[in-house]
């Protein structure tokens, strides 16, 4: 793994964007399967800073959904889909052919997760992979325990990932209790991976994820073993609490 340590979030977001800037640059016909989250947001304005003053073509890009809440629909506010769109598919004008979803509100959600797996598989598998870091080291909805070679699937959430997820809606009550998450098969086979780690309250996660032992008890310890994959994280993730108050 690489890493990249920077002094800030604001620092994360404008490295966050470089990175991306040279990966689509590199592969203009990259597909990316995209987290939602509030750490990557910041890279996503920068990204779409970049785009409006021409530094990256984003006609030949597919955007891949990363999780989705089961039994929302798109226009539902805590849609992690319609999330995905306001932060990324339209500030970067990728066309909506180029886009596929993982989608949680299908009468069968199982079939759904078979569909985009095809879908995966039929573009080749994901060029880009850019993941944000659960506080419980899941990455998607991966949650712990999962093996390295879970499928793309229904899963109950941890309430430790529904805690984490009622900051974004208002309260526990609003997590819906059951997701669909993109398989760690897919994410740990991309063929690069940018995961962006924040704040002092993710130090634990973000050491356990890259030194501990590789675990399904810690989804994103199978980085490890992942093709370039880069970390890049700003100091309080990195050092912890001790920095945050320097
Ligand atoms: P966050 O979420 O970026 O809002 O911290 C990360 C995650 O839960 O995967």
């Amino acid at each position: 793994m690489n890493v990249i340590i920077v002094d800030d979030y604001e620092s994360l977001s404008h490295a966050g964007a470089d990175w991306l800037v040279e990966a689509i640059n590199a592969k203009p016909d990259a597909t990316i399967v995209v987290a939602t989250g509030n750490t990557p947001m910041g890279v996503y304005h920068e990204l779409a800073r970049r785009y409006s003053h021409g530094l990256i073509d984003t006609s030949r890009l597919h955007a891949f959904q990363l999780d989705a809440y089961i039994g929302l629909a798109p226009d539902d506010q805590r849609s992690l889909f319609g999330w995905m769109h306001r932060s990324f598919i339209e500030p970067l004008d990728i066309a909506e052919t180029n886009v596929v979803r993982l989608v949680g509100d299908a009468p069968d959600p199982w079939d759904a997760c078979r569909i985009y797996e095809i879908a995966v598989r039929e573009a080749g598998g994901f060029d880009i992979s850019i993941l944000g870091l659960g506080p419980n080291g899941h990455l998607g909805f991966n949650e712990p325990p999962s093996l390295p070679d879970s499928p793309t699937r229904v899963i109950p959430l941890t309430p430790e990932s529904i805690a984490s997820n009622a900051r974004y809606w208002g309260g526990e009550e609003q997590v819906p209790p059951q997701a669909l998450t993109c398989g760690m098969d897919l994410l740990l086979a991309a063929r690069r991976t940018l995961l962006l780690v924040s704040g002092a309250h993710k130090y634990q996660i973000l050491h356990r994820a890259m030194e501990g032992p590789q675990t399904p008890d810690v989804p994103a310890s199978y980085l490890q073993s992942a093709p370039n994959v880069t970390v890049l994280a700003d100091r309080a993730a990195w050092h912890g609490l001790e920095t945050q108050s320097r």
